[in-house]
């Protein structure tokens, strides 16, 4: 890639440099077809010296809107899971698989969809650049797409999540998306978040060992 955005091994001036060069390439990209109707890119927010990074899927209209991730309901709902295990935005990195709105124009009406393979693919080096960038000690995925991108293509997030894997020297989960979490009702939404709480728990641990270890 250009810039040198892989071979930068700095503290956390490095680190933000790096990253802020990156988030400039990313800001005018045009690899793919997502470039023609986003209003901002969304490259990601919070500590990049953090142990722990989550990867979400991409964003959706508000993202799209404000250029932040996560800002929805299921955002705020991504702010009670890190909550329940004393943690805030600031404490951990947070990205996605793509950088710009997925979306497809229905009756008069851009609806969020699904991003293709082919923009996950177009999308990945900046995505593992952060990576690179901010070396975490633990990655969380949020739903299945980012799970299957990073963690195996076969990946099935009903059976699979809470397993802890070895990807890119890093201990990695995967737990439910939070906006999954709000789509289920009933008992399906008690089981769903007592998974949900119980692999933050398992997440958490791994972030204060990882910071031990920092010493
Ligand atoms: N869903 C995601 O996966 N990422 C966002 O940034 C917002 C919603």
């Amino acid at each position: 890639m250009e810039n040198n955005l892989f071979d930068l091994d700095g503290g956390v001036e490095g680190r933000r440099e790096r990253l802020d060069a990156l988030e400039q390439q990313v800001s005018v990209c045009t690899k793919c077809d997502l470039s023609e109707t986003r209003t901002n890119t969304v490259f990601g927010t919070g500590n990049p010296t953090s142990p722990l990074m989550l990867i979400g899927e991409g964003p959706g209209e508000n993202e799209d809107a404000t250029g932040l991730p996560f800002v929805g309901r299921a955002g705020k709902l991504l702010d009670d899971i890190l909550a329940a295990v004393k943690l805030s935005r600031d404490d951990v990195y947070l990205t996605n698989l793509v950088k710009c709105r997925a979306c497809v124009e229905e009756g008069g009406r851009w609806k969020n969809r699904p991003p293709r393979t082919a923009e996950v693919n177009a999308c990945d080096p900046y995505l593992q650049a952060q990576l690179e960038a901010v070396k975490p000690a633990v990655i969380l995925c949020l739903g299945g797409p980012a799970a299957k991108s990073i963690i195996d293509k076969n990946f099935r997030i009903t059976k699979d999540r809470g397993e802890w894997h070895d990807v890119y020297g890093a201990r990695t989960m995967a737990t439910f998306h939070p906006a999954y979490v709000l789509r289920q009702r009933g008992d399906d939404l008690k089981e769903t978040k007592r998974l949900v709480w119980r692999d933050i728990q398992a997440v958490r641990s791994e972030y204060d060992r990882a910071l031990e270890k920092r010493g």
